[in-house]
């Protein structure tokens, strides 16, 4: 097991009453005047906006709204927070969605703090050193970010889709109410789904030894968000699975599954790439290169496929052949995919064929021109980022 530290100081609300301490918590991290920021209109149309609006001045803070924030969130949309705050004098920022919504409130919040351009966080040639306080109230368990380290923002300018970690973005607190998810369509919960675990694959697949814990944890993550995710897929309104489905968001991103292990995230990397530039649901676009990147590495360490096949994907173990039983784990999760409605490759991702020159222009983004490798598990050049990229390509 490798040393680690574990931080994880987001104060949790969870639960059917979890909203009616909202005005409570912000004035608890100090808040007075609050940016609320949402996206495109559900937390309207359910009523959740107003009444967070309500509970805010009936606990005799001020509020000014921020709407518009779109999935991939844009840094225009950053700017003009950054100066409506200034212009406001707002010094807490709650967010009222999901993770595009709290990704851009991470990138005000350190924006607002900074003479220069936030983007400069973005590309390496600055570093935030302070934010203004900020606290959520989670709409869709998928992304995270509810209780992570890092924002990503998509610069329209260059169709660039950047993350950006720091320990200062993150949330003082998290309002989560399960039943607030019930309105999520199917592909949404699905999508979210599937980024939960994968966030938590992006840390079980590493060559680390003597993690049985962290694995166990990982495993019960898995093995939970399978099962009730077809549960929630017939019957939305069923509380008990929607509410293991937003906890289980928040362990597979708050670092508790990857306490002693490298990480690889090299498909999130390859992710970013078709969000970026075919605006896709993230979550869908991890399904879509997840079997490709998973068919290009196992034999890096074929014991780590076979403990997920059999673990996590329910297949028996064939002990006179590892590499068929790793096969079949991937060939499970590619059906799991299919079943709940998500892609297994790029053309069912963007709906027809992508050409060879939007994968190179995804593999020069990814590798920066070359000079940067992703991943851990393999660590990936320019021509593997190709290579995974042409094979999820095919039907
Ligand atoms: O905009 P509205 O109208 O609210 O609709 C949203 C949006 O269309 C809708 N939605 C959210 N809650 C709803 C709802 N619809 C009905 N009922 C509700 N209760 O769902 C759609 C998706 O929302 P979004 O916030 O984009 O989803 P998600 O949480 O999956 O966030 C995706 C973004 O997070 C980034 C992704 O790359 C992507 O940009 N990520 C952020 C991470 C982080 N900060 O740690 C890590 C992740 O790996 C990920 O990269
Ligand atoms: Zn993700």
């Amino acid at each position: 097991m490798k040393d680690f530290t574990y931080y994880a100081p987001t104060e949790v609300a969870f639960g059917k009453s979890s909203e009616e301490e909202v005005a409570r918590l912000v004035k608890k991290y100090d808040g007075h005047k609050v940016l609320v920021h949402y996206g495109g209109g559900s937390a309207v149309r359910s009523g959740l906006l107003d009444k967070i609006c309500s509970l805010l001045e009936e606990g005799g803070l001020r509020t000014v709204l921020l709407g518009g924030v779109v999935p991939n969130p844009r840094l225009s949309k950053v700017h003009e927070g950054i100066a409506l705050c200034r212009k406001e004098g707002v010094d807490f920022i709650l967010s009222v969605g999901g993770g595009s919504v709290i990704d851009s409130a991470k990138a005000i919040a350190c924006g607002v703090c900074y003479e220069g351009e936030v983007w400069d966080f973005y590309i390496g040639k600055a570093d935030a050193q302070a934010y203004l306080p900020m606290g959520c109230v989670l709409t869709i368990p998928a992304a995270g970010s509810e209780m992570s380290d890092s924002s990503v923002i998509t610069n329209e300018d260059g169709d660039l889709k950047i993350g950006y970690s720091n320990n200062l973005s993150r949330q003082k607190f998290a309002i989560m109410n399960p039943e607030r998810t019930y309105t999520l369509p199917p592909y949404q919960t699905a999508a979210g789904v599937t980024d939960i675990m994968m966030h938590t694959m992006e840390r079980y697949f590493s060559h680390d030894d003597d993690m049985s814990l962290t694995d166990a944890v990982a495993e019960a993550v898995l093995r939970t968000m399978k099962d009730c995710i077809f549960t929630v897929l017939k019957d939305p309104r069923d509380y008990r699975a929607r509410a293991q489905i937003m906890w289980g968001g928040s362990l597979a991103h708050n670092d508790l599954t990857g306490c002693g292990t490298t990480g690889d995230w090299a498909t999130h990397q390859l992710e970013h790439e078709l969000s970026a530039l075919f605006d896709a649901t993230h979550g869908a676009g991890l399904a879509a290169v997840w079997p490709s990147w998973a068919r290009y590495v196992y034999r890096e360490n074929v014991g780590r496929f076979v403990r997920f096949a059999v673990n996590v994907m329910g297949v028996t173990n064939d002990y006179t052949d590892p590499e068929g039983t790793a096969l079949k784990g991937i060939e499970a999760m590619e059906r799991f995919y299919h079943s709940i409605g998500m892609p297994v490759n790029i053309p069912e991702l963007i709906g027809r064929d992508i050409t060879d020159a939007e994968i190179d222009e995804m593999v020069r983004k990814c590798s920066l021109d070359g000079t940067r490798a992703q991943g851990q598990f393999k660590v990936l050049t320019a021509r593997d980022m190709q290579c995974i990229y042409r094979n999820a390509a095919r039907r």
